[in-house]
């Protein structure tokens, strides 16, 4: 098992492998979706000695929330990492809300849902519009106080975004988007957080299933097709180079006798700038799948060759 990571400069562990929980009662944002396969995922990831279970309040509008607090009233809730994100505002027509008093309710809402006493991670899931970010963050920061969170965190927010939330050194931990095929964070973000102790979570670092493999047969997407519509670019002009790229991996996994998802896990797990990921799941059969990338050593010349081949795809 790899060594636990250490969330900002909160006093929250966690195994640096997490699970995605966005497929687990997210009717609002995927078709098709079952309720009991979704607790079968969070309990196979727990099973698995996965920690972090990264939810929000949007996924379902708290029926992911609801599905993890039912299922972990199985498990010690002390070797569970609770994270969850609120912004959307039901009353503004799920726009983004960071007023300190909405936070605040959020927290208290996610704590009944989640039928727990204490949130290990609390995130803003989105910017809004008005609100100064360390006044948001300094709600947070109340309730951390109250022992009600243990780690703070914001999502989506730009790097000058992300300055002025930790203007008083109170943010712990950032998620936004980055995959090997989505790199920007590389660039202005990492060297911040990294300088002011800030841990990084990836969201969607499979690139949606991508970076699985699993489309090589050079699947057209197109509009309609929920990948192209939610991420245009990697699944349109940029889809062909992507999965040349992903392609160019497969050795390795071979090699490793494993799948591609471990191989890009694994590399994202062995990157200093990366703290939990965490990959999505629909079925139980991936989380077994993906954890073995815990268990996935990349030689140096491997983790080179991952990145070379992935620089550049969007020049
Ligand atoms: N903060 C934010 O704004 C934000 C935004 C997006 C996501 N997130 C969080 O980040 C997590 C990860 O992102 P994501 O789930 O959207 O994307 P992802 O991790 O890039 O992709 C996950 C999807 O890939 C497929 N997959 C996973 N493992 C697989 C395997 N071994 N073999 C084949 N297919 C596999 C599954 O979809 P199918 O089976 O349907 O193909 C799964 O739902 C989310 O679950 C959510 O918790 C946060």
């Amino acid at each position: 098992m790899a060594e636990q990571v250490k969330i900002g400069k909160s006093d929250v562990v966690s195994t640096p492998l997490g699970l995605g929980t966005n497929k687990v009662g997210g009717h609002n944002l995927f078709p098709d979706l079952v309720d009991a396969q979704g607790a079968e995922v969070v309990r196979t990831a727990l099973d698995h000695g996965i920690e972090m279970l990264d939810t929000a309040y949007m996924y379902g509008l708290g029926r992911s929330e609801e599905i993890i607090g039912q299922v972990i009233k199985d498990y010690d809730r002390h070797k569970i990492v609770l994270a969850t994100k609120a912004a959307h505002d039901p009353a503004q027509k799920l726009a983004p809300n960071n007023r300190p008093e909405f936070l605040k309710k959020s927290v208290d809402d996610a704590l009944k849902r989640l039928q727990t006493d204490y949130i290990d991670v609390f995130y803003i899931h989105f910017p809004d519009k008005d609100t100064l970010k360390y006044e948001a963050v300094g709600a947070l920061e109340e309730e951390k106080k109250a022992g009600k969170i243990r780690a703070i965190g914001v999502s989506n927010f730009s790097l000058d975004q992300v300055k002025e939330a930790n203007q008083d050194g109170y943010v712990d931990i950032v998620e936004g988007k980055y995959s090997l095929v989505q790199r920007e964070a590389e660039q202005g973000l990492w060297p911040y957080l990294q300088d002011n102790h800030i841990s990084f979570v990836p969201y969607e670092p499979l690139a949606l299933g991508l970076l699985t493999g699993k489309y090589k047969d050079a699947k057209g997407f197109g509009d309609g097709d929920w990948q192209f519509d939610h991420d245009p670019i990697n699944f349109g002009t940029r889809f062909q180079a992507n999965q040349a790229s992903v392609e160019k991996i497969r050795p390795i996994a071979e090699k490793h006798h494993t799948q591609l998802a471990d191989v890009f896990l694994a590399w994202y797990l062995a990157n200093p700038n990366i703290s939990v990921v965490i990959p999505g799941a629909r079925k139980p059969e991936q989380v077994v799948q993906n954890v073995q990338a815990l268990d996935l050593q990349l030689s140096q010349d491997e983790y080179q060759l991952i990145d070379q081949t992935f620089q550049n795809l969007d020049k």
